[in-house]
């Protein structure tokens, strides 16, 4: 007897990467030119290299921080955003930026963290709100440690997994929009959406199509407004 809850009709579920902030200027990880082709993701993406070098760590998120806080949502934001008009809406993003907020969105779960908090280096329930301040060596947290930013770093537990594999489990729409979903176990929750559901999948190159979804390849900012026009209309 599966111990699955009823599908929510009223439910919609968008699981956002990378790509949806692409044509807000902000650089994918994985595309020509991403991050992990300009940055060493060890040096600057793990606890290790956080133990190595911090001051390094801290500048490179420092960096993103301010891209990321005069990058502006882009049309696919804010279609997401609008969906609430119409149904109860669940976004949870890999993302960093704060655009889905940006964009009006009310309920946002971000898996790997965000770029404008901080947290202890000693106590991870420390997290402390800076906005678009950089985080400085010596910048100490109430316990005396080093602050650092409130990022999920590769090796690390993702945050909010549980909440986030529930609330695909009674999603009657589930929408996925820019992500290579290479990076587990976030992307392993597109499995959690029901048989039922309309499972679509918004991306430019993907791999491998999760099993039930449907693709459509190309822009966020186009193909996205027209699948939340498509849904709200009915
Ligand atoms: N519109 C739609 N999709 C796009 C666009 C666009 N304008 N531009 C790029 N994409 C797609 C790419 O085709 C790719 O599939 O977005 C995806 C970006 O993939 P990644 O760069 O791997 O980003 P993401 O999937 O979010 O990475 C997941 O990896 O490094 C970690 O923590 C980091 O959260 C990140 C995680």
């Amino acid at each position: 007897m599966s111990n699955k809850p009823p599908i929510n009709p009223n439910k919609v579920v968008v699981f956002s990467g990378a790509g949806i902030s692409a044509e807000s200027g902000l650089n994918t990880f994985r595309d020509a030119n991403g991050l992990w082709e300009n940055y060493p993701v060890e040096l600057v993406a793990t606890s290790k290299g956080w133990q190595q070098d911090p001051g390094l760590v801290l500048d490179f998120y420092n960096k993103l921080r301010q891209q990321s806080n005069h990058a502006q949502p882009n049309q696919a934001h804010y279609a997401i955003a609008d969906l609430e008009k119409t149904f109860d809406v669940v976004v949870i993003t890999q993302n960093i930026d704060d655009l889905h907020e940006r964009a009006g969105s009310s309920v946002v779960i971000h898996l790997h963290g965000e770029l404008n908090k901080a947290r202890s280096s000693l106590d991870n329930d420390l997290i402390y709100n800076i906005e678009e301040k950089p985080i400085h060596l010596g910048q100490k947290c109430e316990l005396n440690s080093q602050l650092r930013p409130h990022v999920v770093w590769f090796g690390e537990t993702p945050l909010h997994m549980e909440k986030a594999r529930k609330h695909f489990l009674d999603a009657a729409y589930v929408l996925v929009v820019g992500t290579s979903l290479v990076v587990e176990p976030a992307a392993g929750l597109l499995k959690k959406a029901r048989y039922k559901a309309q499972k679509i999948i918004v991306t430019l190159d993907i791999d491998k199509i999760p099993y039930g979804y449907k693709l459509l390849r190309g822009r966020a900012s186009s193909l996205v407004p027209a699948v939340c026009e498509q849904w709200r209309r009915g």
